[in-house]
This record gives structure tokens, C-alpha cells and sequence, in this order.
């Protein structure tokens, strides 16, 4: 469950979400649109916490954000699944260590954590480029390793509509 209430969000003294209130109940699917710049990975980026709004409040799960401790934010960023639009992979590593990377960090064995990203890549389609490097993959396809990498059902992304596509597309 994510609530937001009469968030208001500045930068520069200039509002980029004004008066914001909306509830997404668990299970719902939402899709948020809107012109560039209109604040949509304002939202975003309020949800998962890397910004605080300057008025108002957003719950996650009845938790309010801006009384999570710091050392609770990986937990909160753990049940999401963020997919940026700049796919955030990291060249130096294949698409099977990219998406490993968070399940290993998480303290995942090494087992389970090989069985979940076989699965997670077979799932998006990326099985056949396991051990390629970022670099070498389409721009549709790094947009989906990191969609695969995500351990939860909930996706929020700032993603442009192609990828979105290219995402869902069997
Ligand atoms: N870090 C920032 N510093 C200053 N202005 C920002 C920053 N992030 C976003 N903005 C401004 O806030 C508004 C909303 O931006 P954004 O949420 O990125 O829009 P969208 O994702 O819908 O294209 C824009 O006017 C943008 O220039
Ligand atoms: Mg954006």
C-alpha cells in the first residue's frame, strides 16, 4: 500500500509536485504518465526514498518515509523493483553478475542465488546473454537486465514507453 498525502516537492523554490495525494492499494497496477518534466521521477524517486518531500507525507505499508531510519532504507528499496532509465549495470560485469550483484549482497547463497537469476533472466528473455557484458547488449536489452535483477513483483520505473514494450514483450 503506498499513500501520499498533500505532498508538495521544490527544487530551486520551484514546485515539481504540487499537492499530491493518491493511495495505490495492494495488487493494483498503475501506470503514471505525463509530459517531460512533469514529475514523474520526482514520485519515484520520493517512493524509494532518495528524495524527502518538503511538505506532506508519503506512506509505504503505513510507514511513513520521513521517519525511516537510514539503516531501513535498503529494506524499504529491497520489496522494489527500480528499473532507471540509465539501467545502472555495471560494465565490468556480465548480465548473470549484474543481476546476481543484489541477491549476493542481500547474503543470498550462491546456490539459490545461480537458480534465481537463471530463472529471472529465462524469464525476460536474456538467457543467451548471460556472459556478455553490458556494452554488447541492445539498448532494449540492458533495459531488461536489471528488470530481471529486481527480487519483488512490484516494478516502478522512469522508463520510456519502448522499453516498457520491449520489457513485457514474450
Ligand atoms: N535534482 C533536481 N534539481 C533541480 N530540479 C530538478 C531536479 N530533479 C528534477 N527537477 C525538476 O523538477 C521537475 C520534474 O522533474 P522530473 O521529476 O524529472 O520529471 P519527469 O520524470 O516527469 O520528466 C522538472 O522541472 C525538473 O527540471
Ligand atoms: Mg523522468
Amino acid at each position: 500500500m503506498i499513500q501520499l498525502f498533500h505532498v508538495w516537492k521544490f527544487y530551486d523554490r520551484r514546485p515539481a509536485l504540487c499537492d499530491l495525494s493518491f493511495q495505490i492499494g495492494k495488487g493494483e497496477f498503475v501506470l503514471i504518465r505525463g509530459a517531460s518534466g512533469a514529475g514523474k521521477s520526482t514520485l519515484l524517486k520520493l517512493l524509494f526514498r532518495a528524495e524527502l518531500p518538503d511538505e506532506g507525507q508519503v506512506l509505504v505499508h503505513e510507514r511513513n518515509l520521513a521517519r525511516l531510519s537510514l539503516s531501513e532504507v535498503p529494506t524499504l528499496r529491497r520489496g522494489m523493483g527500480v528499473v532507471f532509465q540509465d539501467f545502472r549495470l555495471l560494465p565490468k560485469k556480465t548480465v548473470f553478475e549484474n543481476v546476481a550483484l543484489p541477491m549476493l549482497v542481500q547474503g543470498k547463497e550462491a546456490f539459490e542465488t545461480r537458480m534465481k537469476v537463471a530463472e529471472a533472466l529465462n524469464a525476460v528473455g536474456l538467457s543467451v546473454k548471460r556472459d556478455c557484458r553490458p556494452a554488447t547488449l541492445s539498448a532494449g536489452e540492458q533495459q531488461r537486465a536489471p528488470t530481471s535483477s529486481t527480487s519483488s513483483r512490484q516494478f516502478m520505473r522512469g522508463a520510456p514507453r519502448w522499453c516498457w514494450r520491449a520489457m513485457t514483450r514474450t
